[in-house]
Formats: C-alpha cells, structure tokens, sequence
C-alpha cells in the first residue's frame, strides 16, 4: 500500500484515529509515527496513568495498585481523564486515541462524546477505528523485550527487535532505558486476560458499526507504519 507524500498531510484535519490491540500488539509505536506525520497528538491513556502515578498525583495514587496488577483503571476514572484532555487546543485538528476505549462502557461514553461535540458545532464525530492483529507468543516477545526511556517522549525500544544504538539509552533525548513495572511475566498474562474479557468486545462494537478496520500487525514496523497511513489517507 502507498502512502501520500508527506508534504500534502501536515495540514488537513485527521478524524480521530482509535488504535486497538492486545498488549504488546504496537499501539504506542505507530502512534508517535502517525503523531509525527500528521502533526496531531498522540493520546495514550496509558503513558498519562503512569505519568500521575509517578507524579504521585490523586489519580496516580488509585490507579497504582490497579496497574501493578494488571487490570483496568475504572471507567470512571479513565473517561474524565481521557475529557480534560481531549478539551486542549492541540486536539483541534484530530488526535491518535492509544488504548482507549478499552471497555464497552468507554466506547459508548466515546460515542456519545463525539455526538455531543456534533451538536455542538464540533467536527470530531466518526473516528477511524484500526485493530492490530498479532500472534500470541509473538506479543510475549514483544512485552518481555520492551524497554522505554524516561523522558517525556517515553520513546519505545525492544532488545530483540529494536534495540537502541547503545545499551539501555535512547538513541534519541540519551535518557535511561527502563522496563515498565506491568511487564512482568505474571502481570503480562493477567493483562491478556483483561484484553480478551474487557477490550476484545469493543472490536466487535466498532465491527457491528461497520467501522472496523482490521490490519496484520505481526508484519515489520515499518510495513505496519506504510498499511496505517494508507488506510488513514484512504478513509472516507
Ligand atoms: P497501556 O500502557 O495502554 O498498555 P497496553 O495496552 O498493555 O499496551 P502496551 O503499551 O503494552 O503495548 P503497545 O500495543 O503500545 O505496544 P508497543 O508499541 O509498546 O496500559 C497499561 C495499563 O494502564 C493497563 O493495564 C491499565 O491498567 C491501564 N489503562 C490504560 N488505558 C486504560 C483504559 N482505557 N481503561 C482502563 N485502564 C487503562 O510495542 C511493544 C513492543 O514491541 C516494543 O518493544 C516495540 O519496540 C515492539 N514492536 C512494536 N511493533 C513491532 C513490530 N511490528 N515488530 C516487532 N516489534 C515491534
């Protein structure tokens, strides 16, 4: 698949963009690269969880034990985060929803905010909803061999299939590369577990709309990358 040179991309408004997929599936990296084509934020419900806990934040300070575990937050919780900051400007031109929604709950709250938005005169109303596909031992490899680095950008390396130019150092701000406190082996299975219970029936939610868009996500990042942008840059 082609994608369309990126010199006519950086200005045109983006419908939100929904990643979903299991743990490990690649959210988080094709969302930085479709942040970085297409100027719009990535928004990883993820990174802002362990940002409060490490902030020692309210929010942080629930949700710390639930994430150590392996479960979700609760909806409650995530959707009034995932609000305030779909509120910021930088969302004007479209935004990358990275592991949201993750429960049926979060989804319909999703749709109804889209709606409301409409109503409202806003433009963000149907979202472009891309499901990664990928093999099961494959994703243990994945999360086993994830490092990410400490500053801010929380940029994504893995020893096995991207490892950093120099050992446990991201080639990119030099920060330290660390494992993430959930990527322990009993904690990765209880987070599998969560997907197929919680996360998997928001797949077919978007499916019985007709707008889910399944890709291969066990192929090369780059493929992976090229497959996004020309489904983005091909949805109606
Ligand atoms: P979150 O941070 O969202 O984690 P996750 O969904 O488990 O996803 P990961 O970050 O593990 O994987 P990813 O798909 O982003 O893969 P990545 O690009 O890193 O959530 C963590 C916790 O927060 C949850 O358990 C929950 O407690 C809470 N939470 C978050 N959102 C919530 C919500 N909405 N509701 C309730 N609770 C919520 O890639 C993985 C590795 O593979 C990397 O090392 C990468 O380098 C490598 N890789 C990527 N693509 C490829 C490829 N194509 N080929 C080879 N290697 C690749």
């Amino acid at each position: 698949m082609g994608a369309t040179p990126l010199a006519q991309e950086g200005s045109r408004n983006i419908g939100p963009v929904i990643l979903l997929g299991p743990p490990g599936a690649g959210k988080g990296t094709q969302a930085k690269r479709i942040a970085e084509r297409y100027g719009i934020p990535q928004i990883s419900t993820g990174d802002i969880l362990r940002n409060n806990v490490q902030g020692g934040t309210e929010l942080g300070v629930q949700a710390k034990a639930i994430m150590a575990r392996g479960e979700l937050v609760p909806d409650e919780l995530v959707c009034n985060m995932v609000a305030d900051r779909l509120r910021d400007q930088d969302c004007e031109r479209g935004f990358i929803l990275d592991g949201f929604p993750r429960t049926p709950a979060q989804a319909g709250w999703l749709d109804a905010f889209f709606e409301h938005q409409l109503v409202t005169g806003g433009e963000h109303c149907l979202p472009i909803v891309i499901r990664m596909d990928v093999d099961y031992n494959q994703l243990i490899r994945r999360i086993t061999g994830r490092k990410t680095c400490t500053a801010p950008g929380q940029h994504i390396y893995n020893v096995y299939f991207q490892p950093p130019r120099v050992d446990n150092l991201c080639d990119i701000d030099g920060s330290t590369l660390v494992t993430r406190n959930d990527d322990r082996e009993e904690v990765i299975r209880k987070r599998l577990q969560e997907y197929e219970r919680q996360t998997r029936p928001v797949a077919d939610y978007y499916q019985q709309k007709g707008r889910l868009i399944s890709l291969n996500g066990d192929l090369p990042v780059d493929e992976v990358t090229q497959n996004m942008f020309y489904v983005i840059e091909h949805h109606p």
